[in-house]
């Protein structure tokens, strides 16, 4: 029995623009992602989130959902449109009443809320001013936070200011696969530090304003890049990855510095000095309480000169996309290797101990710093059975071996204090539309029943225990 510390802490996330629907409803302005699924080819089915899973109008069926699994936390995210219809003025009273009811409700049954600030839905009007490439975004942030300290702080004793900002900055303004779908380098670098400094000034209000038990955080989409081969040149490529991946938040907000190699990399497209004023590193790096770590699968990656013969046998898909120099700023000498498998229904390599070995890195390279699982969860072609049951054992088998990678680094000295599954339900997967399911719980998007799969009522049990009997070594992948 693989068993978890007494204060460990189980819960499932999900995300405003992923579930909740009503984009018209009690005074909510259009975000980013309105306009972004609205733009024909850039969401697989041309789905959009109007409707999404009606979250908005089904929340207390849900929370009553969350508790008879039970669930010991919820995270969730606030949409910054629904507080602030144009992002920053009179705050819509509506709009805070929705979440200040979604509070009282986890809290009536137990669940303790956290709450994500920022999941990507920037309000419309801010994005016509530039968006996160303008520094007068992450003020309008601090304004915003401020709004929501005041009427959630009071009972939320989590939150965490921004979920993975590097998918805002890099997929948002520099490949242009996400919202508001830009390609160009100099503001996603742009944007990541304007995201960075958003964070800081987001923990000084929230300091300000909140109760002093009050956890504060931010969740980073951290990857375990590993080189090819140890050659120099595959070496030097993984290094540029990690820079522009990782390090880019994880040093200016755990060190105070951005790392000098990822400025030498990236001179030639931005003028550090110029974007960077006196004082913004002290912001961004006031102490935080823990750090929110999103996984599901590592990164491979090699020298575009390399000979990357040793891989060239390797097949399959990756979440980078193989086998093309890095579209990321300032790592063009890299491109992403395929892995083998196996994958998730993402194309995603299933590998957990990669998860432990990620969780030492960071724990080893920023020590002192308490770390939470904020998301870890993977979609698979679910097979809907008679009564609309799924018995999802490839979801049972990725959540379990990723909880053992959790339990292994625990074991190993690292002060990891929970785990939230991605996703409490089925929703709205960004750019795939619905097509890609990562719920425990499945969603009928035709008649929006929800029924628990296979692996939500695993979880309950593994919950319930506090722990579950490890698969058989054989049985591991
Ligand atoms: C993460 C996002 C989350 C979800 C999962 C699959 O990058 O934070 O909203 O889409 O991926």
């Amino acid at each position: 029995m693989i068993e978890f510390p007494g204060n460990f802490v189980f819960g499932a996330a999900a995300a405003a623009y992923q579930i909740e629907g009503a984009v018209a409803e009690d005074g909510r302005g259009p975000s980013i992602w309105d306009t972004f699924s609205h733009t024909p080819g850039k969401i697989g089915g041309g789905d959009t989130g109007d409707i999404a899973t009606d979250h908005y109008h089904r929340v207390s069926d849900d929370v009553r959902m969350m508790a008879s699994l039970g669930l010991q936390a919820y995270r969730f995210s606030v949409a910054w449109p629904r507080i602030l219809a144009t992002g920053s003025g009179q705050p819509n009273q509506a709009g805070i009443d929705f979440y200040s009811r979604l509070v009282d409700e986890l809290l009536g049954h137990g669940i303790s809320p956290v709450a994500t600030l920022y999941h990507w839905d920037l309000p419309q009007p801010l994005q016509d001013s530039g968006g996160w490439a303008s520094r007068d975004t992450a003020f309008h942030f601090a304004e915003y936070a401020q709004i929501i300290v005041e009427s959630l702080g009071d009972r939320v004793r989590t939150f965490i200011t921004l979920n993975e900002p590097w998918c805002s900055a890099f997929l948002g303004y520099a490949t242009g696969v996400h919202a508001p779908g830009l390609t160009d380098d100099a503001s996603a670098l742009a944007a990541a530090h304007h995201l960075n400094l958003a964070h800081g000034l987001g923990v000084q209000v929230l300091r300000a304003q909140a109760p002093s038990s009050t956890q504060v955080s931010i969740s980073l989409n951290l990857h375990n890049v590993r080189a090819a081969s140890d050659s120099d040149l595959d070496r030097g490529a993984a290094r540029a990855v990690d820079a522009i991946s990782n390090r880019i938040f994880l040093d200016p907000i755990l060190r105070g510095a951005y790392p000098g190699d990822l400025i030498a990399d990236t001179a030639h497209v931005v003028d550090w000095p110029a974007l960077v004023h006196d004082g913004d590193l002290a912001v961004i790096s006031a102490p935080i309480d823990f750090l929110g770590v999103n996984y599901y699968s590592p990164s491979l990656v090699a020298s575009v000169d390399g000979d990357s013969s040793a891989t060239a046998a390797l097949s399959g898909a990756d979440p980078m996309g193989a086998n093309a120099p890095s579209k990321w700023p300032g790592s063009d000498l890299a491109q992403a290797v395929p892995q083998p498998g196996p994958y998730t229904g993402m194309g995603w390599r299933i590998e957990p101990q990669s998860l432990t070995e990620l969780l030492l890195r960071v724990d080893r390279d920023y020590p002192g710093t308490p770390l939470m699982i904020t998301e870890n969860g993977a979609a698979f072609a679910d097979e809907v059975g008679a009564s609309g049951v799924v018995d999802d054992q490839d979801r049972i088998e990725y959540v379990r071996d990723h909880l053992a990678a959790v339990h292994a680094a625990i074991e190993a000295g690292v002060d990891l204090r929970g785990y939230f599954l991605w996703s409490l339900m089925d929703n709205f997967e960004w750019a795939w539309g619905y097509g890609k399911r990562f719920g425990i719980v499945h969603v009928n998007y035709e008649t929006q029943a929800r029924t628990p799969k296979a692996s939500a009522l695993w979880y309950r049990d593994v919950i319930a225990v506090n722990g579950f009997v490890p698969a058989e070594p054989a049985q591991m992948s």
